[in-house]
C-alpha cells in the first residue's frame, strides 16, 4: 500500500475530527523510546477529540504499541491480539492497531496473518495516526503506513504540556541509528538517524517546565552522535550545555550512548554541568573482545574501560549501568567468563542483561545459534546473581548517608489505599513519598504529612537514608535544597 509522507499539520483542537468523545487504550511494549511515542501518539489523537482510557472494553481505538528487539514481546503481542479480537464482537466499530518496531518490521504481512487487525504503522508515520484512523472509519479498509520518512522532510511529533503532573518527563532528541551492531533490528525499524534541531528540544524542555516538569530524560539510540547529521548543528556535549542553562529545571539526565562516541567533550559536561546527574548508562554488551568484534561493535573491552576510568577519575562516585547479552553466537564459556570479569571490575549499579536473541535481517542471524538454551538461561541467572549482589553493594553504601532526592509522589504502595488492607496485605506504617536520588536510586520517605503529597513533589530534599531495602532506600527528610 503506498502512502504519502508524514507527518501534516495537526488538526486544532477546537475543531475535532470527530463528533462525540472517543476512547483510546494504548499498550506499550519495550523501550522508553516506545513510551515517549505513546506519549505522542496520544497527543495527536488529543487533538482529534479522543481521550485516554484505561479499561481496553471502553476503547474505540486500541493500539499495541510494539518493541522488536527480542522476540518476547511479538509473542506477548500475537496472544493479545486474540483476546482483543473478541471485543470487536461486542463493538463492530472499534479499531485494532500495532504501531511500533514490530509493525515497521511486519507491514502488511501483519494484515494478512491477523483478523480483525485494522491499521499497521510504523515510528515515522505517528502525525498520520488520527487521519488514518477517520479513514478506517469511513471507508472501512484496513491499512498499512510504515514508510520511512527521508530525514530531510522528516518532523518530530510535537509534544503536548503532559496533563497528569508528572515531575520527571522525556524528550526525544534524535531518532534511528547509525550504527551497523550485528545483533540489533534497530537500524531496520527505526532508520537512519536524524536530530531533532536544539532550538525544538530546549523549546520542549522549557514548555515542560513551564508545566511543573524538573528532571528531564533526553532519550535517543545513540544520543552521542547527536547533531552529525545536521550541518551547524551542537553537538550532544553542547545539547546538554544548552539544556542546563533552563531556569526551573533541576535535573538532566540521557539515554543511551554508545561507547564509540563518548567524548572528551561529554566527560567534561559529566564534571561541569550541575544539572547532568551523575549516572551513566554505557551499554558494554559483552566482556570478550571475540564476541564484541562478532557483534560488530567497533570498540574493545580495553578502551571500554579507558573510557570508564576517565569518567571515574573526573566524576568520582558516578553510578554506571550497561547492558549485557548472553548466548551471542560463538560464546565460550572462557567468553562468558570474560563478562563476568568485566562486571566484577566496572560494578555497575545496575545492569539490563539479555538471552541473545537472533532478529530477522540482521547480520548475526546468519550466524549458527549455537550456545544451547539451558547453557543461555545459566549464564543469564549467573549474570544477574553476581549483579544482585553488586548492586545491594551500591545500595548498602548509602547507609548513613545524606542524599538529593527529587521528590514525584506517592509510592506506589500507597497510592492505591494508604495504610488500608491491600489485596489481603495490610500495609506497615506511615505512608511514604517517593522520588530518586542523583544516581537513579529510588528513596521513599515515609510522612504523616497530609500536605506533603501536594506540597513535595518536584522539590529536591535532603534525605537521610536510615534502611536499605533490596531495590531502593528508605529515609528521614531532613531538609531542602
Ligand atoms: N538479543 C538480545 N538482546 C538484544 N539487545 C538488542 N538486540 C538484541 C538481541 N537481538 C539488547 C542490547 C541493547 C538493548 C537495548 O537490548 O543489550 O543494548
Ligand atoms: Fe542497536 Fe547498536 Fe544502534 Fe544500539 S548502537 S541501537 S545496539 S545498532
Amino acid at each position: 500500500m503506498t502512502l504519502g509522507p508524514a507527518t501534516p499539520a495537526p488538526a486544532p483542537a477546537e475543531s475535532p475530527a470527530v463528533p462525540l468523545k472517543r476512547h483510546v487504550y494504548i499498550e506499550t511494549m519495550g523501550c522508553q523510546m516506545n513510551v515517549y511515542d505513546s506519549d505522542r501518539m496520544f497527543d495527536a489523537l488529543t487533538r482529534h477529540g479522543y481521550v485516554q482510557t484505561e479499561n481496553v472494553e471502553l476503547a474505540d481505538l486500541v493500539l499495541l504499541n510494539t518493541c522488536s528487539i527480542r522476540d518476547k514481546v511479538e509473542h506477548k503481542m500475537m496472544s493479545m491480539l486474540g483476546s482483543l479480537r473478541k471485543l470487536k464482537a461486542h463493538n463492530p466499530d472499534l479499531v485494532l492497531g500495532i504501531t511500533g518496531c514490530v509493525a515497521q518490521q511486519e507491514g502488511e504481512r501483519l494484515l494478512k496473518r491477523v483478523p480483525g487487525l485494522d491499521l499497521v504503522l510504523g515510528p515515522d508515520q505517528i502525525g498520520r495516526l488520527p487521519e488514518l484512523v477517520a479513514a478506517i472509519r469511513a471507508e472501512q479498509h484496513r491499512t498499512s503506513a510504515i514508510e520511512f520518512v527521508h530525514r530531510r522532510n522528516y518532523v518530530f511529533p510535537e509534544a503536548l504540556p503532559p496533563q497528569d503532573g508528572r515531575v520527571a518527563a522525556m524528550v526525544t532528541v534524535m531518532k534511528g541509528c547509525n550504527k551497523v551492531c550485528s545483533f540489533c533490528i534497530v537500524p531496520f525499524t527505526r532508520g537512519r538517524e536524524v536530530s531533532k534541531p536544539s532550538a525544538d528540544v530546549v523549546a520542549e524542555v522549557e514548555m515542560l517546565v513551564r508545566h511543573g516538569v524538573r528532571e528531564v530524560m533526553l532519550l535517543g539510540q545513540n544520543v552521542n552522535s547527536y547533531g552529525k547529521d545536521r550541518a551547524g548543528e551542537l553537538d550532544f556535549a553542547g545539547l546538554l550545555r544548552a539544556v542546563d542553562a533552563i531556569d526551573g529545571l533541576h535535573r538532566i539526565r540521557f539515554m543511551t550512548s554508545h561507547p564509540m562516541d563518548c567524548t572528551d567533550a561529554l566527560i567534561d559536561a559529566f564534571g561541569d554541568l550541575k544539572k547532568l546527574c551523575p549516572f551513566f548508562h554505557l551499554p558494554i554488551q559483552s566482556g570478550s573482545e571475540s564476541v564484541l568484534t562478532g557483534m560488530r561493535r567497533a570498540h574493545g573491552v580495553t578502551d571500554y574501560l579507558e573510557h570508564i576510568d576517565r569518567l571515574r577519575a573526573r566524576v568520582p562516585g558516578i553510578a554506571l549501568s550497561t547492558d549485557i547479552i548472553v548466548g551471542f553466537p560463538g560464546e565460550t564459556e572462557e567468553d562468558f567468563t570474560r563478562t563476568i570479569e568485566l562486571l566484577e571490575r566496572v560494578r555497575y549499579a545496575s545492569i539490563y542483561s539479555f538471552i541473545y536473541s537472533p532478529r530477522p535481517g540482521t547480520r548475526a542471524a546468519d550466524l549458527t545459534d549455537d550456545v544451547p538454551d539451558e547453557i543461555k538461561k545459566e549464564r543469564l541467572a549467573r549474570v544477574q546473581a553476581l549483579q544482585d549482589r553488586i548492586t545491594a553493594d551500591t545500595l548498602a553504601s548509602f547507609q548513613g548517608q545524606v542524599t538529593e532526592v527529587l521528590f514525584e509522589g506517592p509510592a506506589r504502595v500507597n497510592q492505591a489505599a494508604p495504610n488500608t488492607r491491600l489485596g489481603g496485605v495490610r500495609l506497615e506504617g506511615p505512608p511514604q513519598m517517593s522520588g530518586r536520588n542523583p544516581q537513579n536510586l529510588k528513596v521513599n520517605v515515609p510522612t504523616t504529612d497530609a500536605a506533603a503529597f501536594a506540597e513535595w513533589p518536584g522539590r529536591l530534599g535532603r534525605v537521610e537514608i536510615e534502611r536499605v531495602k533490596a531495590h531502593s532506600l528508605l529515609g528521614k527528610l531532613i531538609g531542602w535544597v
